[in-house]
């Protein structure tokens, strides 16, 4: 049995889907049990109310699965509690979101499952598209750019609010010769970008991710952008940071607005494009790999249902990992090409 945990939300119901498609028997909580039901039933799974706050709600809601799946937010709420009740419960954890600040918050409760965080799409498959070009091709400078023109719930603008500090990420910075380089990039406005529609703003981020990716794979330069259609994204971003009265909370609706704005605009499209540049003089060509979804929300609950079904399948061994490092790069792009969520999915060929 897998338990997806917030499965009636934007991205807990394609994992539903995706996870229905495998053939797993599923369990489908929510607070509103009708919301989740309504997921449930096409699938022929349980439905069951939950709130993830509650320890007896939750502890029922993990007995008896092999896996949870959590698919509900805000993330920097959710923390570590599910994983734990998860394994409380002798069971495997995958989380859509969670990234550093939730695993040193799991730190080393010992786990006899896979537990999986940042199984989605940023972080997820932000991390896991790059090594596509790690393959044991010399790499000088990876640069990478993710974003595009969608709309964000309620929960990811808290979320994506929060998302500040040395342990998310650092803006502005690069990775440079096995360290940080603060304040080293400028924002990109108004740039061409293959895989992106018109001319769109790149803005410098050099997330936990990026930082995991480049010292673990000994890239000597790695530049990070998060890509927006407009300026709209961007400056609501900078009010609600600036404000030092308010909690970020109290700006998550301008966010979903802002996003909204863009979308009205310009339409759903979201691309992840790394770009490898070898070594001067190594005779060696450029190489990259591109992905175009037209929903990212979505694209994470594939990108969580793919990790479930791993965890299940026992290919990810004990312990407690990151998607980018636990699936197989090759394999899960392979499944993502044939995936209808994915409108392009262009990946180099192997190294020889
Ligand atoms: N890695 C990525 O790329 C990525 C992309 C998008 C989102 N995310 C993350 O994924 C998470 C969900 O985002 P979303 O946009 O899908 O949110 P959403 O549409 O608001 O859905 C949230 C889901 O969680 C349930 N839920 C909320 N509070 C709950 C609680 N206390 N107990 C049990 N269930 C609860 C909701 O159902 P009820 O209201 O019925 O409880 C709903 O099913 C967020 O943390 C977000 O940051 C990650």
């Amino acid at each position: 049995m897998i338990g997806v945990l917030g499965g009636s939300g934007a991205v807990g119901r394609t994992a539903v889907e995706r996870l229905a498609g495998f053939g797993l028997p599923l369990r489908v909580g929510g607070r509103d049990r009708a919301r989740a039901e309504a997921v449930a039933g096409p699938g022929g799974g349980d439905a069951v109310a939950v709130d993830l706050f509650d320890d007896d709600s939750l502890a029922a809601f993990c007995d008896g699965c092999a896996v949870v799946v959590n698919c509900a937010g805000p993330s920097y709420r959710v923390l570590d509690r599910v994983a734990r009740a998860a394994l409380a419960a002798d069971a495997g954890y995958v989380d859509a979101a969670g990234d550093l600040v939730a695993v040193e918050a799991l730190g080393d409760t010992p786990a006899r499952h896979a537990v999986v965080f940042s199984a989605g799409l940023m972080p997820g498959l932000s991390g896991l598209l790059p090594r596509l070009l790690l393959d044991g091709t010399p790499v000088a400078r990876l640069d990478v750019y993710v974003g595009g023109s969608v709309e964000i719930s309620p929960a990811s603008a808290v979320d994506a609010l929060l998302t500040r500090g040395p342990k998310f990420g650092h803006a502005l910075a690069m990775w440079r010769d096995g360290g940080v380089a603060a304040h080293s990039l400028a924002p990109l406005r108004g740039v061409s970008l293959p895989g992106f529609r018109g001319r769109v703003h790149a803005v410098p981020f050099l997330s936990a991710e990026m930082v995991m990716l480049a010292s673990g794979a000994g890239v000597g330069e790695l530049r990070n952008y998060t890509v927006y259609a407009t300026e709209n994204l961007p400056e609501a971003f900078a009010t609600a940071w600036a404000d030092q009265e308010r909690p970020p909370e109290a700006h998550a609706d301008a966010i979903v607005w802002a996003a909204a704005r863009d979308v009205a605009a310009h339409g759903h499209h979201y691309a992840v494009l790394a770009y490898a540049r070898p070594p001067a003089g190594s005779g060696l060509l450029p190489r990259r790999v591109l992905l175009r979804t037209p929903d990212s929300y979505r694209l994470s609950g594939v990108t969580a249902a793919i990790t479930a079904r791993e965890v299940a399948a026992g290919t990810v061994p004990p312990g407690v990992h990151y998607a980018s490092e636990a699936l197989d790069p090759r394999r899960t792009a392979a499944e993502l090409a044939a995936d209808a969520l994915v409108s392009e999915l262009a990946v180099p060929e192997p190294a020889r």
